[in-house]
């Protein structure tokens, strides 16, 4: 079921300044800002070649990484995104195993334009996991 590591996600409380550490620190391939106001966050992504680091800002008011945030106020790993081919039988596989899909248990479009979804952490080894359509 489990495909490709598509990224890993680092939630920061500012987003200009860890987009240039990536970029003129580290060298690395970086894309512009992009706002995901249903999401909650603006992203930031990092090309790796074989994979990405996802860059998270909060944006709005109720902002789902803001209480992350707020434990790890430097920033800090987020989540892993893996990539499924088939996002709602993997739902409907993982559920029956009794694991948990977070927020409606829809999948909703992500910042790659496919659909999503986010998985309890306490049901995968403590790691808050999306996937992602491939
Ligand atoms: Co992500």
């Amino acid at each position: 079921m489990l495909g490709r590591l598509n990224h890993v996600a680092i939630a920061v409380p500012d987003l200009a300044t860890a987009t240039a550490v990536y970029r003129d620190t580290l060298g690395a391939k970086v894309t512009a800002a992009q706002a995901l106001p249903e999401h909650g966050v603006t992203v930031v992504f990092i090309d790796l070649g074989n994979t990405k680091v996802e860059l998270l800002e909060p944006l709005g008011e109720k902002s789902p990484i803001a209480a992350f945030l707020e434990k790890n106020p430097s920033g800090g790993m987020h989540h892993v995104c893996y990539e499924v081919d088939d996002i709602v039988a993997a739902r409907d596989r993982l559920k029956a195993g009794g694991a948990r899909v977070l927020g409606d248990g829809n999948p909703k479009i992500g910042a790659h334009g496919k659909p999503v979804l986010f998985l309890h952490p306490k049901d995968f080894a403590g790691t808050l996991v999306e996937l992602e359509q491939a």
